[in-house]
């Protein structure tokens, strides 16, 4: 097990389209470790296996925090079957985008398909923080960043801000 680095705005490779996990191996079981011990490290609610550089479609989630037990989700191949038409506007934050967090509407509720860590197909209603954080996750999957979401303005600040900041580190 290993904490992997986090790529970073303006990093090209966050837009990347994830590729489908054709089989649930030992290999992508040690590619959920790591992503594990990276997002507890870093600390987070949820990580894409993109934000590590690896494009396929892996997603964990832990909506708990500080001292309470921890209940950490694997997702292979994650799929929205279900969203509620109700919607919350939440502050949101992203691991990949650090310091900025923006108002950000989604569904409430939602369902999600996925396979599990021995391969088989599962289920997962959500709400509140955890249908919030798998809704973020799975658009990490498909290139889509939290600052899609915002205006146009505001995105283009944000990621102009990055982009200095990475020409400085050089
Ligand atoms: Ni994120």
């Amino acid at each position: 097990m290993a904490v992997r680095p986090i790529l970073v705005l303006p990093d090209k490779r966050l837009r990347a389209v994830s590729t489908a996990v054709a089989r649930v191996d030992k290999e992508v079981r040690a590619l959920v470790e790591d992503m594990f011990e990276t997002m507890y490290d870093a600390p987070g609610v949820g990580l894409a296996a993109v934000q590590i550089g690896v494009p396929k479609r892996v997603i964990i989630v832990d909506p708990t925090r500080g001292e309470e037990e921890k209940r950490p989700v694997a997702l292979m191949n994650p799929e929205l079957v279900w969203s509620s038409e109700e919607q919350d506007i939440v502050e949101e934050g992203c691991l990949s985008i650090p310091e900025i967090t923006e108002d950000v509407e989604r569904a409430s509720k939602v369902k999600v398909r996925y396979l599990d860590l021995h391969g088989k197909s599962r289920e997962l209603e959500a709400e509140g923080l955890l249908a919030r954080v798998l809704q973020h996750e799975i658009d990490h999957t498909n290139g889509v960043l939290f600052i899609d979401y915002i205006s146009r303005l505001k995105r283009q600040r944000i990621i102009k801000k990055f982009a200095k900041a990475a020409k400085r580190a050089g």
